[in-house]
């Protein structure tokens, strides 16, 4: 039996077709539910699938105590940040502490923070002159990019890199890394464990050593920190 998970997105949704094409394959989730704060690219590729998008107006008031009666309603257990522009609102976070995973086109605590989204994360790294930028996997809290880190992984910054060719290069590397963050997670949740999932750095590992994919899964090993 999969762990339900809600994803929330804003805009392009090409990690949450990544983790939607990793539960196709298998894994320990299923996204119960999507849910947009804008029309978007995002909300076509659930509905596509004929699976469960709802839109929410967040700005309106008593929009956290909605969204809550709709995670609860959907049986969700943890929720996914997929391009979702927004705060989470605090009666979520709270519900869901330690099980609301983001993720994030850079190695924070560098290029994150209020406004740091999209583009401007990889102008900022190339203005910066990083020789690496990467992939953060963080838990959510009230704070934008704030939580606490759960996995990384490096991405080389090349000499001729432009935004657009450093955004693509990390992001072939956050649609590994995400599905497999929260595959982790719901394999700690199914055994009771509400600790974050244990991510380990693979010391030594090489570009020659293969697939970049099977390293990222290797790199969870399924028991929290
Ligand atoms: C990704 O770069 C992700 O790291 C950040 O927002 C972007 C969303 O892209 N949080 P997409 O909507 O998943 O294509």
């Amino acid at each position: 039996m999969s762990v339900a998970f809600a994803a929330f997105a804003s805009g392009s949704g090409t990690n949450l077709e990544a983790l939607l094409e990793r539960e196709e394959r298998g894994a320990a989730y299923r996204i119960a539910l999507l849910v947009v704060d804008r029309a978007c690219p995002a909300e076509g590729r659930m509905q596509r699938r004929g699976r469960m998008a709802a839109r929410l107006d967040f700005g309106a008031a008593g929009a956290g105590r909605e969204l809550a009666r709709l995670l609860s309603e959907h049986g969700v257990r943890g929720v996914l940040l997929a391009g979702f522009l927004r705060l989470v609102p605090s009666e979520v976070c709270r519900a869901f502490d330690g099980r609301i995973l983001n993720i994030h086109p850079a190695l924070l605590p560098a290029f994150g923070g209020k406004g740091m989204y999209g583009r401007r994360v990889h102008v900022a790294a190339l203005a910066s002159g990083a020789k690496i930028s990467g992939v953060t996997v963080h838990l959510v809290n009230e704070r934008y990019d704030e939580g606490r880190i759960v996995a990384q992984w490096p991405v080389p910054v090349l000499a001729s890199d432009t935004p657009d060719s450093l955004a693509a290069r990390v992001l072939e590397v956050e649609h590994l890394l995400y599905p497999a963050a929260a595959d982790a997670l719901a394999r700690s949740l199914e055994c009771g464990d509400m600790r974050p999932p244990a991510f380990r750095w693979p010391v030594g590992i090489s570009e020659t050593d293969g697939a970049l994919g099977q390293a990222i899964e290797g790199a969870f090993d399924g028991a929290g920190v």
